[in-house]
């Protein structure tokens, strides 16, 4: 059967109205990917498993949530939408929106977007502000300018987001036949692992699984507020994604993390840049930086000796590599150059 996008594939399982018609790209369907030379490499001895959300139409997670909202606010007809955003959600609003023919404005922190995601967000025609100040600056000018004015505002504070997002939790228990042992992921605003966590328990409770996987999320530590306990005004890392220093979802991530007997904790950039080149060149899997944080976190689990042997264990890689050809480009040997000779070649490639 062909793959219809997580509303029509889901709709059960969503609480929307019958007169929600999809806005869809035919997002989800995300491939589970096993990566039994990472998990080597981790020295984890069970199976780690990569759900690539770089896979969806956008280039990462957010068009499952993008897709509800979208659609409910289509429904609502709705003019306009508004989001703050760290580049994927304005990628993803603004290709949702242009699909709905609705107008899309994107305010975000200047300078600290990748390249790839600003782009989208000016193909798909979204008018974009870029603020001097951080992403969770951004999201209190969007709120407020929501309060008075007629623009549905599509971060995950619009409730749509999350249970879109929720289906990425659906689509692995439905791969794997039962729910995963562990599920680990970035986290920046933590929208994510609380939409995966409520995905997760709405199985177990319908006894669909019979389980539920620990939550393990992981933030950047130089932008870890549910590592410290406290918000932060200058977040900063490489993983620009989720540079944030006040989560809207703190609550949710923070439930999830107790009802799941989970954890959160931060990894540094260091950590970050060496997930993202080992996820790249053990598995041909290229993600953003922010991504790579969920295996960051496994790695450093695993060295801590806190994974138990023969677990399934599942790593979500929230966002395509391509979106940052910037971090890419810095971390990355260039080519080596050689005139168009074919020993001079042969000599350098030393075959
Ligand atoms: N990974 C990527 C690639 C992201 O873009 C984000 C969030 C996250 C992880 C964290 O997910 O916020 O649900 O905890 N990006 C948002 C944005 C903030 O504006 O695109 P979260």
């Amino acid at each position: 059967m062909t793959w219809s996008g997580v509303i029509r594939e889901y709709r059960a399982h969503l609480p929307l109205s019958a007169d929600v018609e999809p806005v869809t790209l035919f997002e989800g369907n995300t491939p589970l990917v096993e990566a039994p030379r990472l998990a080597t490499a981790l020295g984890v001895t069970g199976r780690v498993l990569l759900k690539y959300e770089g896979a969806n139409p956008t280039g990462s997670f957010k068009d499952r949530g993008m897709t509800v909202a979208i659609s409910v606010a289509a429904a609502a007809e709705a003019r306009a939408v508004i989001c703050a955003s760290t580049g994927n959600t304005s990628a993803s609003a603004a290709a949702y929106a242009a699909r709905a023919g609705l107008r899309a404005f994107v305010v975000v922190p200047e300078g600290k977007i990748a390249l790839g995601k600003l782009n989208q967000a000016a193909m798909h025609g979204a008018t974009v502000v870029a603020i001097d100040g951080s992403f969770d600056a951004a999201l209190e000018i969007v709120t407020g300018i929501a309060k008075t004015s007629n623009v549905i505002v599509v971060n995950s504070i619009n409730p749509y987001r999350l249970q879109g997002q929720k289906t990425a939790a659906f689509e692995i228990c439905d791969a794997l036949g039962c729910a995963p042992d562990y599920h680990f992921l970035p986290v920046g605003n933590a929208g994510n692992i609380t939409a995966c966590w409520m995905g997760y328990r709405e199985y177990r409770e319908r006894g669909i699984t019979d389980s539920r996987p620990q939550m393990m999320g992981f933030q950047a530590a130089g932008a870890a507020p549910l590592v410290t306990g406290n918000p932060l005004h200058n977040p900063e890392t490489v993983a620009t994604a989720i540079r944030i220093g006040n989560p809207a979802s703190w609550k949710g991530a923070e439930a999830a993390r107790d009802e799941s007997n989970g954890v959160i904790d931060a990894v540094t950039d260091d950590e970050i840049l060496e997930a993202y080149h080992l996820i790249a060149s053990l598995e041909g899997i290229f993600v953003e930086p922010a991504s790579a944080t969920s295996v960051a976190g496994l790695k450093k689990m695993s060295l801590e000796g806190r994974i138990p042997q023969d677990m399934t264990i599942v790593c979500t890689l929230t966002g395509h590599g391509l979106k940052d050809p910037t971090t890419a480009t810095e971390s990355s040997p260039p080519p080596a150059r050689a005139p168009a000779d074919l020993e001079r070649v042969r000599d350098i490639l030393a075959i």
